[in-house]
């Protein structure tokens, strides 16, 4: 009976009352939140994450630009007919550069979470110029103008400042050798030994078959890009965490 008489000078009294309350529901605010703020202990690093090179990161620049987002996800669940679909699922660290995240809630078009070395570059360039030719009752629009479209990587190390600015790890060296690594990318006849050791696993080639560096090459070498970073055929998810 004391305690309710007690309580009742709370429920009696605004002030008090939302005071009490605000407490109350900070504490539960804290106990969610302050969590948060250790995230990179709860995501799990895997081998062979790294940062996106120049070249792939201008090509994400084009796939934000477009919108392919509003069409493909880049996230496969850990569902058996999307993993039997589109490979092993998603982790967390595969997405740890993305800024913005990729992950998309709509798919009219497959999950691109793996499409890097599924289709060749020719089969992409056909396919982005025009959709039906490869895959008839496609209903992807036609991305023909991005062969059209010249890049010159002039801001490629600005747009790197930035990402690192938000916490990618690009070091100096990176951002100092953004452009030679950008132009080093598109072109076979490149020495690319700086290039390689930077961004371990980066495809080298003209990848849409053109002179010159287009927003079509880039998109490519970021697709191409796509899942292939993480070695899952000696990948072991660390069950201790
Ligand atoms: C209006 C929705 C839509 C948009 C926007 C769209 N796509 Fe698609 N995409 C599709 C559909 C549907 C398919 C499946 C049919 C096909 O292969 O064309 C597809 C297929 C693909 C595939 C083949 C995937 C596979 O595993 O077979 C790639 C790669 C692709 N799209 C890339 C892109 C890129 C890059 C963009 C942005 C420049 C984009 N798409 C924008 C609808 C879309």
């Amino acid at each position: 009976m004391a305690l309710l008489d007690k309580h009742k000078v709370i429920e009696t009294n605004a002030t008090l009352l939302l005071v009490l309350s605000l407490l109350v529901v900070s504490i539960g605010g804290i106990v969610q939140i302050a969590p948060l703020f250790y995230l990179e202990n709860t995501i799990e690093e895997v081998e062979g994450m790294r940062p996106y090179s120049p070249l792939e990161l201008e090509g994400r620049e084009v796939y934000l630009r477009e919108g392919c987002y509003v069409c493909h996800s880049q996230m496969i669940r850990p569902l058996r007919d999307e993993v039997e679909r589109y490979g092993p699922y998603s982790l967390a660290a595969e997405s740890m550069y993305d800024r913005p995240f990729q992950w998309g809630s709509k798919r009219t078009g497959p999950d691109l979470a793996r499409v890097g070395g599924r289709y060749s570059d020719e089969w992409h360039v056909d396919h982005m110029v025009d959709p039906q030719s490869v895959v008839p009752e496609s209903v992807m629009p036609k991305y023909g103008y991005l062969m059209d479209r010249v890049v010159t990587g002039e801001y490629i190390d600005e747009l790197m400042s930035t990402h690192k600015l938000l916490g990618v790890p690009y070091t100096d060296e990176m951002i100092a050798t953004a452009k030679a690594d950008f132009k080093a990318q598109n072109d076979p006849w490149a020495d690319t030994d700086g290039l390689l050791e930077r961004y371990p696993g980066a495809q080298v080639r003209n990848f849409d078959g053109q002179e010159g560096i287009t927003e079509m090459d880039a998109l490519i070498a970021y697709l191409q890009m796509l899942g292939t970073l993480v070695d899952f055929s000696t990948f072991t998810p660390d069950a201790s965490r």
